[in-house]
Protein backbone atom coordinates (compact mmCIF):
# COMPACT_ATOMS: atom_id res chain seq x y z
CA UNK A 1 0.00 0.00 0.00
CA UNK A 2 1.64 3.03 -1.16
CA UNK A 3 2.32 5.69 1.97
CA UNK A 4 2.04 9.48 2.46
CA UNK A 5 4.64 11.94 1.27
CA UNK A 6 5.09 15.60 1.28
CA UNK A 7 3.08 17.68 -0.78
CA UNK A 8 4.80 20.86 -2.73
CA UNK A 9 4.07 24.13 -0.40
CA UNK A 10 2.23 25.60 -3.88
CA UNK A 11 -0.44 22.94 -2.96
CA UNK A 12 -1.00 24.96 0.09
CA UNK A 13 -2.24 27.93 -2.00
CA UNK A 14 -5.40 25.41 -3.26
CA UNK A 15 -8.64 25.47 -1.64
CA UNK A 16 -11.72 23.67 -2.24
CA UNK A 17 -13.84 23.65 1.18
CA UNK A 18 -16.33 25.75 0.22
CA UNK A 19 -17.38 23.41 -2.30
CA UNK A 20 -16.70 20.50 -0.34
CA UNK A 21 -18.88 21.53 2.52
CA UNK A 22 -21.58 21.74 -0.11
CA UNK A 23 -21.18 17.93 -1.57
CA UNK A 24 -20.63 16.84 2.06
CA UNK A 25 -24.21 18.31 3.00
CA UNK A 26 -25.88 17.21 0.23
CA UNK A 27 -23.88 13.28 0.22
CA UNK A 28 -27.00 11.89 2.31
CA UNK A 29 -29.92 13.18 -0.45
CA UNK A 30 -31.37 10.56 -2.63
CA UNK A 31 -32.54 12.35 -5.61
CA UNK A 32 -31.83 16.24 -5.25
CA UNK A 33 -33.47 18.73 -7.25
CA UNK A 34 -29.73 19.67 -8.61
CA UNK A 35 -29.31 23.03 -9.40
CA UNK A 36 -25.75 23.14 -8.87
CA UNK A 37 -24.47 21.96 -12.42
CA UNK A 38 -22.44 23.89 -14.49
CA UNK A 39 -22.61 21.90 -17.51
CA UNK A 40 -25.66 21.63 -20.41
CA UNK A 41 -28.63 19.11 -19.62
CA UNK A 42 -28.30 18.09 -23.51
CA UNK A 43 -26.38 16.10 -24.99
CA UNK A 44 -23.68 16.58 -27.71
CA UNK A 45 -24.96 16.89 -30.91
CA UNK A 46 -25.55 13.49 -32.81
CA UNK A 47 -23.49 14.71 -35.85
CA UNK A 48 -20.78 15.76 -33.57
CA UNK A 49 -20.59 12.27 -31.75
CA UNK A 50 -20.91 10.67 -35.17
CA UNK A 51 -17.43 12.35 -36.01
CA UNK A 52 -15.68 11.20 -32.93
CA UNK A 53 -16.60 8.08 -33.25
CA UNK A 54 -15.72 7.74 -37.01
CA UNK A 55 -12.56 9.30 -36.56
CA UNK A 56 -11.82 7.15 -34.06
CA UNK A 57 -12.64 4.07 -36.40
CA UNK A 58 -10.57 5.66 -39.43
CA UNK A 59 -7.64 5.93 -36.68
CA UNK A 60 -7.59 8.81 -35.83
CA UNK A 61 -5.90 8.24 -32.46
CA UNK A 62 -2.59 9.25 -32.74
CA UNK A 63 -1.28 12.51 -31.25
CA UNK A 64 -2.24 15.49 -32.94
CA UNK A 65 0.29 18.43 -33.94
CA UNK A 66 0.29 20.15 -30.29
CA UNK A 67 -0.60 23.51 -31.77
CA UNK A 68 -3.33 21.63 -33.23
CA UNK A 69 -5.31 19.65 -36.06
CA UNK A 70 -4.50 21.75 -39.04
CA UNK A 71 -8.51 21.01 -40.16
CA UNK A 72 -9.86 22.21 -36.47
CA UNK A 73 -7.33 25.76 -36.74
CA UNK A 74 -8.75 26.64 -40.38
CA UNK A 75 -11.87 25.68 -38.96
CA UNK A 76 -11.73 28.33 -36.48
CA UNK A 77 -9.48 30.63 -38.09
CA UNK A 78 -12.73 31.14 -40.73
CA UNK A 79 -14.79 31.92 -37.77
CA UNK A 80 -12.49 34.20 -36.67
CA UNK A 81 -12.12 35.84 -39.89
CA UNK A 82 -15.88 36.30 -40.15
CA UNK A 83 -16.38 37.53 -36.98
CA UNK A 84 -13.59 39.94 -36.49
CA UNK A 85 -11.92 40.33 -40.32
CA UNK A 86 -8.49 38.61 -39.13
CA UNK A 87 -6.52 37.04 -41.55
CA UNK A 88 -6.28 33.22 -41.50
CA UNK A 89 -2.74 33.08 -40.19
CA UNK A 90 -3.96 34.41 -37.28
CA UNK A 91 -1.88 32.40 -33.59
CA UNK A 92 -4.27 30.05 -32.47
CA UNK A 93 -3.35 26.91 -29.83
CA UNK A 94 -5.82 24.04 -29.92
CA UNK A 95 -6.57 23.06 -25.84
CA UNK A 96 -7.74 21.36 -23.67
CA UNK A 97 -9.96 22.78 -22.54
CA UNK A 98 -11.04 26.65 -21.68
CA UNK A 99 -9.01 25.47 -18.80
CA UNK A 100 -5.90 24.55 -20.48
CA UNK A 101 -5.65 27.68 -21.73
CA UNK A 102 -5.97 29.28 -18.33
CA UNK A 103 -3.10 27.10 -16.96
CA UNK A 104 -1.22 27.93 -20.11
CA UNK A 105 -2.04 31.38 -19.98
CA UNK A 106 -0.94 32.26 -16.17
CA UNK A 107 2.15 29.78 -16.39
CA UNK A 108 3.33 32.09 -19.55
CA UNK A 109 2.58 35.12 -18.60
CA UNK A 110 2.79 35.74 -14.62
CA UNK A 111 5.69 36.32 -13.12
CA UNK A 112 6.09 35.76 -8.82
CA UNK A 113 4.24 39.23 -7.78
CA UNK A 114 2.57 40.38 -10.58
CA UNK A 115 -1.06 41.15 -9.93
CA UNK A 116 -3.89 40.05 -12.00
CA UNK A 117 -7.47 42.00 -11.71
CA UNK A 118 -10.29 39.46 -10.98
CA UNK A 119 -13.83 40.97 -11.11
CA UNK A 120 -15.39 39.61 -7.92
CA UNK A 121 -17.31 37.13 -8.06
CA UNK A 122 -15.34 35.37 -10.73
CA UNK A 123 -15.10 31.84 -11.75
CA UNK A 124 -13.19 30.11 -8.90
CA UNK A 125 -10.46 28.23 -11.05
CA UNK A 126 -8.64 32.19 -11.92
CA UNK A 127 -7.55 32.98 -8.29
CA UNK A 128 -6.49 29.37 -8.01
CA UNK A 129 -4.52 29.85 -11.15
CA UNK A 130 -3.00 32.89 -10.37
CA UNK A 131 -1.79 31.50 -6.94
CA UNK A 132 0.04 28.91 -8.86
CA UNK A 133 1.59 30.73 -11.00
CA UNK A 134 3.21 33.04 -8.30
CA UNK A 135 1.01 35.81 -8.94
CA UNK A 136 -1.29 38.03 -6.59
CA UNK A 137 -5.39 37.70 -7.27
CA UNK A 138 -6.72 41.52 -6.54
CA UNK A 139 -10.36 41.57 -6.25
CA UNK A 140 -12.59 44.41 -7.55
CA UNK A 141 -15.99 44.54 -5.84
CA UNK A 142 -18.92 44.08 -8.30
CA UNK A 143 -21.81 43.97 -6.76
CA UNK A 144 -24.23 44.63 -6.55
CA UNK A 145 -25.34 44.30 -10.19
CA UNK A 146 -22.07 42.68 -11.40
CA UNK A 147 -21.17 45.55 -13.85
CA UNK A 148 -17.45 46.29 -14.60
CA UNK A 149 -16.10 49.75 -13.78
CA UNK A 150 -13.50 50.62 -15.87
CA UNK A 151 -12.37 54.10 -13.28
CA UNK A 152 -12.06 50.97 -10.08
CA UNK A 153 -10.07 49.37 -12.20
CA UNK A 154 -8.04 51.76 -13.01
CA UNK A 155 -7.88 52.80 -9.09
CA UNK A 156 -6.22 49.39 -8.34
CA UNK A 157 -3.71 49.49 -11.11
CA UNK A 158 -0.39 49.70 -9.73
CA UNK A 159 3.08 49.03 -11.11
CA UNK A 160 2.89 45.58 -10.66
CA UNK A 161 -0.32 45.54 -12.67
CA UNK A 162 0.25 42.33 -15.28
CA UNK A 163 -3.42 41.07 -16.64
CA UNK A 164 -7.16 42.44 -16.41
CA UNK A 165 -9.49 38.58 -16.84
CA UNK A 166 -13.23 39.19 -18.18
CA UNK A 167 -15.91 37.01 -18.36
CA UNK A 168 -18.63 37.42 -20.23
CA UNK A 169 -21.37 36.50 -20.56
CA UNK A 170 -20.10 35.56 -16.57
CA UNK A 171 -19.99 32.61 -14.21
CA UNK A 172 -21.62 32.88 -11.77
CA UNK A 173 -23.25 35.80 -12.36
CA UNK A 174 -24.28 35.64 -16.15
CA UNK A 175 -23.93 38.96 -16.50
CA UNK A 176 -22.83 39.96 -20.17
CA UNK A 177 -20.97 43.27 -20.82
CA UNK A 178 -21.71 45.61 -22.85
CA UNK A 179 -19.59 47.70 -25.97
CA UNK A 180 -19.29 50.63 -23.67
CA UNK A 181 -17.99 49.36 -20.99
CA UNK A 182 -15.53 46.44 -22.97
CA UNK A 183 -14.21 50.12 -24.38
CA UNK A 184 -14.01 51.74 -21.29
CA UNK A 185 -12.05 49.01 -20.23
CA UNK A 186 -9.44 48.88 -23.03
CA UNK A 187 -8.75 51.93 -22.96
CA UNK A 188 -8.09 51.73 -19.28
CA UNK A 189 -5.94 48.72 -20.25
CA UNK A 190 -3.92 50.36 -23.14
CA UNK A 191 -2.91 53.07 -20.79
CA UNK A 192 -1.16 51.00 -18.91
CA UNK A 193 -0.04 47.93 -21.30
CA UNK A 194 -2.01 45.46 -19.64
CA UNK A 195 -3.11 42.14 -20.67
CA UNK A 196 -6.60 41.67 -20.96
CA UNK A 197 -7.90 37.62 -20.89
CA UNK A 198 -11.00 37.32 -22.24
CA UNK A 199 -12.62 33.64 -20.94
CA UNK A 200 -15.64 33.72 -23.79
CA UNK A 201 -16.57 30.27 -23.02
CA UNK A 202 -20.18 31.56 -22.75
CA UNK A 203 -20.39 32.88 -26.13
CA UNK A 204 -22.81 31.50 -27.28
CA UNK A 205 -25.50 32.03 -24.49
CA UNK A 206 -26.25 35.89 -24.73
CA UNK A 207 -30.21 36.37 -24.71
CA UNK A 208 -31.13 40.13 -24.40
CA UNK A 209 -28.50 41.66 -26.83
CA UNK A 210 -25.96 40.16 -29.42
CA UNK A 211 -22.66 39.14 -28.16
CA UNK A 212 -19.40 41.89 -28.35
CA UNK A 213 -15.64 40.16 -27.68
CA UNK A 214 -13.03 42.45 -25.83
CA UNK A 215 -10.89 40.50 -29.12
CA UNK A 216 -12.58 43.19 -31.61
CA UNK A 217 -11.44 46.32 -29.21
CA UNK A 218 -8.74 45.55 -28.16
CA UNK A 219 -5.24 44.12 -29.45
CA UNK A 220 -3.40 42.81 -25.81
CA UNK A 221 -6.48 40.38 -25.80
CA UNK A 222 -5.97 36.73 -25.09
CA UNK A 223 -9.10 35.25 -25.87
CA UNK A 224 -9.63 31.87 -25.30
CA UNK A 225 -13.17 29.59 -26.16
CA UNK A 226 -14.40 26.25 -25.63
CA UNK A 227 -17.04 23.63 -26.79
CA UNK A 228 -17.63 22.27 -23.48
CA UNK A 229 -20.62 24.47 -22.70
CA UNK A 230 -21.97 25.31 -26.59
CA UNK A 231 -21.87 21.53 -27.94
CA UNK A 232 -22.10 20.13 -24.25
CA UNK A 233 -18.79 18.63 -24.81
CA UNK A 234 -17.53 18.79 -21.16
CA UNK A 235 -15.97 15.84 -21.11
CA UNK A 236 -13.96 15.88 -24.31
CA UNK A 237 -11.99 18.66 -23.14
CA UNK A 238 -11.67 20.72 -26.03
CA UNK A 239 -11.06 24.54 -26.34
CA UNK A 240 -8.90 27.17 -28.57
CA UNK A 241 -6.90 30.43 -27.67
CA UNK A 242 -5.83 33.14 -29.84
CA UNK A 243 -4.24 36.29 -29.18
CA UNK A 244 -0.61 38.00 -29.23
CA UNK A 245 1.79 35.97 -31.35
CA UNK A 246 4.97 35.45 -28.87
CA UNK A 247 2.47 34.22 -26.21
CA UNK A 248 0.80 32.05 -28.20
CA UNK A 249 3.80 30.70 -29.59
CA UNK A 250 5.40 29.95 -26.07
CA UNK A 251 1.97 28.69 -24.53
CA UNK A 252 2.31 26.15 -27.27
CA UNK A 253 5.75 25.64 -26.30
CA UNK A 254 4.18 24.76 -22.61
CA UNK A 255 1.97 22.51 -24.36
CA UNK A 256 4.48 20.68 -25.77
CA UNK A 257 5.86 19.77 -22.48
CA UNK A 258 2.70 19.11 -20.78
CA UNK A 259 -1.12 18.20 -21.85
CA UNK A 260 1.04 17.56 -25.27
CA UNK A 261 -2.13 17.84 -27.29
CA UNK A 262 -5.97 18.30 -27.14
CA UNK A 263 -7.72 14.72 -27.71
CA UNK A 264 -7.70 14.11 -31.01
CA UNK A 265 -11.20 12.70 -31.45
CA UNK A 266 -12.68 15.63 -30.02
CA UNK A 267 -10.46 17.48 -32.11
CA UNK A 268 -12.16 16.13 -35.71
CA UNK A 269 -14.98 16.21 -33.83
CA UNK A 270 -14.89 19.89 -32.86
CA UNK A 271 -14.98 20.35 -37.16
CA UNK A 272 -18.13 19.46 -37.13
CA UNK A 273 -19.05 21.08 -34.02
CA UNK A 274 -18.43 24.67 -35.76
CA UNK A 275 -20.94 23.82 -37.91
CA UNK A 276 -23.59 23.09 -36.21
CA UNK A 277 -26.85 25.02 -35.04
CA UNK A 278 -27.15 25.06 -31.47
CA UNK A 279 -29.63 28.09 -31.50
CA UNK A 280 -32.53 26.15 -30.30
CA UNK A 281 -30.91 25.19 -26.68
CA UNK A 282 -29.95 28.31 -26.68
CA UNK A 283 -34.05 29.39 -26.72
CA UNK A 284 -34.61 26.67 -24.39
CA UNK A 285 -32.27 28.61 -21.56
CA UNK A 286 -33.25 31.96 -22.57
CA UNK A 287 -36.89 30.53 -21.71
CA UNK A 288 -35.43 28.87 -18.18
CA UNK A 289 -33.33 32.05 -17.63
CA UNK A 290 -36.95 33.80 -18.02
CA UNK A 291 -38.52 31.23 -15.44
CA UNK A 292 -35.84 31.49 -13.01
CA UNK A 293 -36.54 35.31 -13.23
CA UNK A 294 -39.82 35.49 -12.71
CA UNK A 295 -40.07 33.13 -10.14
CA UNK A 296 -37.19 34.77 -7.86
CA UNK A 297 -36.67 37.96 -9.50
CA UNK A 298 -38.91 40.23 -7.21
CA UNK A 299 -38.62 38.34 -4.47
CA UNK A 300 -35.21 38.00 -3.83
CA UNK A 301 -33.85 41.18 -5.61
CA UNK A 302 -31.92 39.21 -8.13
CA UNK A 303 -30.82 41.34 -10.84
CA UNK A 304 -31.31 39.37 -14.37
CA UNK A 305 -28.72 37.56 -16.32
CA UNK A 306 -28.15 38.11 -20.08
CA UNK A 307 -26.16 34.95 -20.64
CA UNK A 308 -24.45 31.64 -19.47
CA UNK A 309 -27.28 29.25 -17.65
CA UNK A 310 -26.73 30.84 -14.06
CA UNK A 311 -28.22 33.39 -12.05
CA UNK A 312 -26.65 35.01 -8.68
CA UNK A 313 -29.32 35.55 -6.05
CA UNK A 314 -29.10 37.48 -3.36
CA UNK A 315 -29.69 35.43 0.04
CA UNK A 316 -32.83 36.88 2.05
CA UNK A 317 -31.92 39.08 4.65
CA UNK A 318 -29.98 38.09 7.77
CA UNK A 319 -28.84 35.09 6.49
CA UNK A 320 -25.34 34.76 4.60
CA UNK A 321 -25.29 32.67 1.27
CA UNK A 322 -24.23 29.58 2.66
CA UNK A 323 -26.43 29.22 5.58
CA UNK A 324 -29.29 29.73 2.54
CA UNK A 325 -27.87 26.97 0.80
CA UNK A 326 -28.02 24.83 3.51
CA UNK A 327 -31.81 25.77 4.29
CA UNK A 328 -32.23 24.50 0.58
CA UNK A 329 -30.20 21.61 0.72
CA UNK A 330 -32.59 20.66 3.70
CA UNK A 331 -35.56 21.05 1.37
CA UNK A 332 -33.32 18.49 -1.18
CA UNK A 333 -32.36 21.37 -3.56
CA UNK A 334 -28.78 21.89 -4.41
CA UNK A 335 -27.01 25.40 -4.94
CA UNK A 336 -23.57 26.73 -5.35
CA UNK A 337 -22.69 29.26 -2.36
CA UNK A 338 -21.47 32.40 -3.75
CA UNK A 339 -18.87 32.67 -1.71
CA UNK A 340 -16.94 29.77 -3.64
CA UNK A 341 -17.03 32.57 -6.25
CA UNK A 342 -16.42 35.81 -4.06
CA UNK A 343 -14.74 37.12 -0.93
CA UNK A 344 -18.53 37.63 0.43
CA UNK A 345 -21.11 35.29 1.56
CA UNK A 346 -24.15 36.87 0.27
CA UNK A 347 -25.14 35.53 -2.75
CA UNK A 348 -26.29 31.69 -4.15
CA UNK A 349 -25.36 30.31 -7.44
CA UNK A 350 -28.28 28.58 -9.70
CA UNK A 351 -27.39 27.01 -12.34
CA UNK A 352 -30.73 26.62 -14.60
CA UNK A 353 -29.47 24.15 -17.08
CA UNK A 354 -31.71 21.27 -16.04
CA UNK A 355 -35.18 19.96 -17.01
CA UNK A 356 -38.34 22.34 -16.49
CA UNK A 357 -39.63 20.40 -14.23
CA UNK A 358 -36.53 20.10 -12.09
CA UNK A 359 -36.08 24.09 -12.31
CA UNK A 360 -40.04 24.58 -11.99
CA UNK A 361 -40.00 22.58 -8.74
CA UNK A 362 -36.88 23.52 -7.48
CA UNK A 363 -37.57 27.16 -8.20
CA UNK A 364 -40.37 26.93 -5.82
CA UNK A 365 -38.75 25.60 -3.26
CA UNK A 366 -36.33 27.97 -3.07
CA UNK A 367 -39.36 31.00 -3.28
CA UNK A 368 -40.99 29.79 -0.36
CA UNK A 369 -37.52 30.37 1.45
CA UNK A 370 -37.53 33.46 0.91
C1 LIG B 1 -16.06 30.78 -16.87
C2 LIG B 1 -15.53 29.44 -17.17
N1 LIG B 1 -14.34 29.32 -17.78
C3 LIG B 1 -13.81 28.13 -18.05
C4 LIG B 1 -14.45 26.95 -17.70
C5 LIG B 1 -13.78 25.65 -18.02
O1 LIG B 1 -14.26 25.13 -19.20
P1 LIG B 1 -13.60 23.92 -20.00
O2 LIG B 1 -14.52 22.77 -19.86
O3 LIG B 1 -13.53 24.41 -21.43
O4 LIG B 1 -12.27 23.68 -19.43
C6 LIG B 1 -15.70 27.02 -17.09
C7 LIG B 1 -16.39 25.79 -16.67
O5 LIG B 1 -17.28 25.79 -15.85
C8 LIG B 1 -16.25 28.29 -16.81
O6 LIG B 1 -17.43 28.43 -16.21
Amino acid sequence: MPLEFPIAERMALLDASGIRKVFDLAANLSDPINLSIGQPDFDVPRAVGDEAIAAIRRGFNKYTQTQGDQLLRQAVARQLAKEFGWADDVPLLITCGVSGALMLIFLTVINPGDEVILLDPYFVMYSHLVNLAGGKPVCIDTYPNFRPDAAKIAAAITPRTKMIVLNSPGNPTGVVYSREELADIAAVARKHELLVVSDEIYNAFCYDEPFVSMAGLYEHTLLTRGFSKTYAMTGWRLGWCTGPRNVIEKMTMLQQYSFVCAPSMAQAAGVVALETDVSAHVAEYHRKRDMVCQALGEKFGLVKPGGAFYAFVPAPAGISGSEFVAKAIDKNVLLIPGAVFSKADTHFRISYATSDEKLAKGLEILACLA
